[in-house]
């Protein structure tokens, strides 16, 4: 389903700022794979999902979504194959634009262009049926402008539209992690509800250890561009946060970085 070979990307190369981002990473998943991705602050994780997406174009390497190389495909023409959304709710939808715009705007992406005609009334019908299954209420609010929803609202909304046209990939960049503890939970509720519903291929990146513990099949720890610890589905469901920190000690000989990561 996807993957990732020999990942290569430097930033400022050859300058003082010259960094690593992403060391030679080979990563597959399978179709229906939910991979939890950890690791400290700039350790790359961002970057490999900009290498998915298309984004930005790895030095060297390979990135092939259901065999077929995308490498040196536009984030655009990638875009019906993967579904995103991000921390920032503000980044997945179009604040001036109505609830209706935004979801009209997501479904015409995987669409010829013959049907990208506006909100039908049918169409309209079949939005409120999608965004009922939030249970924010917000079938009943088709005409508000996306701008005035909350946080959460919005977080609800762009991940019904990254996953609207079915991708073969979801990505996740901590989507959950600028919202409340409660608004955090129902996203997170929601994402396993949307995965499991449409079997997607996902890769989530989170700073929540529990999260990544609870979530998903298979999870990966990231550093300083690498991939230093990959858990299978058989050893997935009986591992401890203890067991994360300690790996990750073990393998880089220093306590992990990120404080974030042990508040949760
Ligand atoms: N466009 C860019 N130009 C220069 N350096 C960059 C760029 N994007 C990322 N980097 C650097 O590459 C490294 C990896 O960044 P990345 O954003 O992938 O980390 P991350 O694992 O997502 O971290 P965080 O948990 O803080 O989000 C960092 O050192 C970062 O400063
Ligand atoms: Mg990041």
């Amino acid at each position: 389903m996807l993957e990732l070979k020999q990942i290569h990307k430097v930033f400022n190369e050859g300058t003082p700022d010259e960094k690593i981002a992403l060391d030679r990473i080979n990563l597959t998943l399978n179709e229906g794979d939910f991979v939890t991705v950890i690791g400290s602050n700039g350790a790359g994780k961002s970057t490999l999902m900009n290498m998915i997406s298309g984004v930005m174009t790895p030095d060297v390497g390979t990135v092939l979504i259901d065999g077929q190389n995308v490498t040196p495909i536009s984030e655009y023409k990638r875009a019906k194959l993967i579904g995103r959304v991000f921390q920032d709710p503000m980044a997945g939808t179009a604040p001036s634009m109505t609830i209706e715009e935004n979801l009209a705007m997501a479904y015409s992406r995987n669409k010829s262009r013959s049907l990208r005609k506006g909100v039908t009334k049918k169409r309209k019908e079949y939005f409120q049926e999608v965004l009922a299954t939030l249970h924010l209420g917000l079938e009943n609010r088709l005409t508000a402008k996306v701008g005035l929803l909350s946080g959460g609202e919005r977080q609800a909304l762009s991940l019904l539209m990254a996953t609207f046209t079915e991708p073969s990939i979801l990505l996740l960049d901590e989507h959950t992690a600028a919202l409340d503890p409660a608004r955090a939970e129902l996203i997170t509720n929601l994402t396993k509800e949307i995965v499991e519903k449409f079997n997607l291929t996902t890769l989530m990146v989170t700073h929540n250890m529990q999260q990544a513990l609870d979530l998903g099949n298979r999870l990966i720890m990231m550093d300083k561009g690498q991939i230093i610890l990959e858990v299978d589905e058989n050893q997935k469901g009986s591992l401890t946060i203890e067991q994360l920190l300690y790996e990750f000690q073990r393998i880089r000989g220093a306590k992990m970085a990120s404080d974030r990561a042990l508040l949760s």
